[in-house]
């Protein structure tokens, strides 16, 4: 384990440093960012390479998902050493190089961290195992059972029963993911200061923050709790958690540094308390807006949904508290697919939608050059655990192979995880060998070179709105007020201040549709700043069609 920290100067901690109110964030998904080693496996000398890249982009920070040592149960996120670097990633000497480098550039990194559960293969489970009395037993949740009857009929996320029974000791053991992600016993002291532990050693080397997994899962019910109508209750948000939270919390703040916690079940009417001035993190990733609703079987997410809910967000975090915003990431199909038509139009618009609201944006990679999603003919093409099995128990159902390949794969998260597409040539540029994961049969023409060929590609769309975002206070600060609520497909909002008022004005789909702004609108005094199409004056009533954004602006007084 290198000692070298980075010496980098913290700013003080003071109430005004929320540098990441003003930020855009970058998500990267190091398996299939950049491969700069030609072993078909994307790491960190190639995100390196892509530093200018994601500069010209206009982006301020990254989240790296985890490149941390791992069995790969679930590609990084069963973690067997929290401080070595996956030998498929590089070295902890590379990392170094990558953080001085990304900060030269005034990029910040924040990392991922996993602190539910570990490996299967970490030593303290290896050692846990062991016997009843081993000094390691209550790292982890063990019970009485035997192989026909485990401790309670609770269900994991990734299907079949928490507990996996393990016969050296004759217990079952708890994991809310895979039985290869065995679930950390935050109650236990010791195990929480080993996290703390490490937690400050990532910090001590100069990491600007955390985007913290599966932070909501912590705490866990009495086993005999019984499920009623949310299977995950027992283990969603449950009470006594908040002291847990606060530990973190106290420490992050001594650091001075950015989190950003994923937070599965947590409602918008907990949303200030999760992330206002008392808040636990300084923003959270909710999932109330990108859960499927709608048809099983169907790829469309609906845009009534969609927008009902991240109003809802917007509204509860108004005055306290601060939102994550983001279409995209490494367990979500793309959003182009999912909420458009696979179009650069629908792209851009999504892009509109999303970078103007209140919060801080999430660019997932690829997103940027409206990477779509992948056409799965087979199962054989996937490689998410999750969504394998979830095939095998629609088999096991009787639901015919076409058709629970089909259901299946809709929202995979394979979609997201194919290779960057940087250029068109084989591989798309990702790699010069067959890459771990299929790249996207349309590299040839979805791709980063394209973006220069072409000055309205989806890629400059993001870089004005960023640009955009960032010169203007009424973007970052302004009060966020939904327009058209009932509309099924038009999402438009305001963002106003006392000087001046935003107006954002999107057709998420390419019919013809018509709105009426009330006659009490002085529509003269609106002046169009950027479009995804040619501009348009706003009129009392207007008609839109074919994915158009929109965005105005009035002076006030
Ligand atoms: C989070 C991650 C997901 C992972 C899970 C278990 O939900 O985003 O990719 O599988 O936690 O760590
Ligand atoms: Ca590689």
């Amino acid at each position: 384990m290198p000692n070298t920290a980075i010496d980098i100067k913290r700013q003080p901690l003071t109430e005004k440093n929320t540098w990441w109110k003003n930020a855009v964030g970058y998500q990267i998904y190091p398996r299939s960012f950049k491969d700069s080693n030609h072993d078909g496996i994307g790491d960190l000398n190639g995100i390196r390479q892509k530093l200018p890249y994601l500069k010209e982009l206009g982006i301020d920070f990254l989240w790296i998902n985890p490149i941390y040592a791992s069995p790969n149960a679930d590609n990084g996120y069963d973690i067997s050493d929290y401080q070595a670097i996956h030998e498929d990633f590089g070295t902890m000497d590379d990392f170094q190089s990558l953080l001085q480098e990304a900060h030269a550039l005034n990029l910040k990194i924040i990392m991922d961290l996993v602190v539910n559960h570990t490996s299967d293969q970490h030593p303290w489970f290896l050692e846990s195992r062991k016997s009843l009395d081993n000094p390691y037993r209550d790292y982890y949740h063990w019970a009485d059972a035997t192989p026909e009857q485990l401790p309670n009929d609770w269900q994991s996320f990734f299907g079949g029963s928490t507990w996996t029974y393990d016969e050296p000791t004759k217990q079952a053991y708890f994991h809310v993911f895979a039985k290869e992600q065995p679930d950390l016993n935050w109650t236990n002291p010791k195990v929480r200061h080993e996290i703390y532990q490490m937690i400050r050693w990532w910090l001590e080397l100069g990491i600007d923050g955390f985007r913290i997994d599966a932070i909501s899962h912590i705490q866990k019910e009495p086993w005999d709790f019984k499920i009623t109508d949310n299977p995950w209750a027992p283990f969603m948000n449950v009470t006594g958690i908040e002291s847990y939270l606060a530990e973190l919390k106290a420490i992050f703040n001594e650091y001075n540094v950015m989190t950003v916690g994923e937070a599965s079940g947590v409602p918008h009417s907990e949303a200030s308390a999760w992330t206002g001035d008392h808040g636990y993190f300084n923003m959270i990733f909710e999932l109330e807006h990108c859960q499927r609703v709608g048809e099983q079987g169907s790829q469309k997410g609906s845009i009534h949904h969609l927008k009902h809910s991240l109003n809802q967000w917007q509204t509860s975090l108004a005055t306290d508290g601060w939102n994550a915003l983001y279409l995209e990431n490494h367990d979500t199909p793309r959003s182009v697919s999912v909420y458009g038509d696979h179009s650069p139009e629908a792209a851009k618009a999504l892009a509109t939608v999303l970078l103007l609201m209140k919060g801080t944006p999430f660019i997932y990679q690829g997103q940027e050059l409206g990477m779509t999603n992948y056409p799965f003919n087979s199962i054989k093409e996937l490689d998410a655990a999750d969504t394998i099995h979830f095939y095998q128990t629609l088999l096991a159902e009787g639901t015919p192979a076409k058709e629970a390949l089909t259901i299946a794969v809709n929202w995979s998260r394979d979609h997201s995880r194919t290779p960057f597409q940087w250029d068109d040539s084989p591989f798309g540029g990702f790699s010069t060998v067959t890459p771990w994961l299929n790249v996207n049969k349309n590299y040839q023409t979805i791709n980063a070179v394209q973006k220069d060929q072409d000055k309205n590609s989806i890629f400059h769309h993001y870089q004005r709105l960023i640009r955009l975002r960032k010169e203007t206070d009424a973007l970052i600060h302004g009060e966020f007020t939904l327009l058209f609520p009932d509309h099924p497909t038009v999402f438009s909002y305001t963002r106003t201040t006392e000087t001046e008022s935003w107006l954002i004005l999107v057709q998420l789909d390419r019919e013809l549709t018509a709105i009426t702004f009330p006659d009490s609108w002085e529509l003269s005094d609106w002046e169009e700043v950027l479009a995804n199409t040619a501009c348009k004056a706003l009129q009392h009533e207007m008609m839109l069609s074919d994915y158009e954004a929109h965005v105005y602006r009035k002076v006030l007084n």
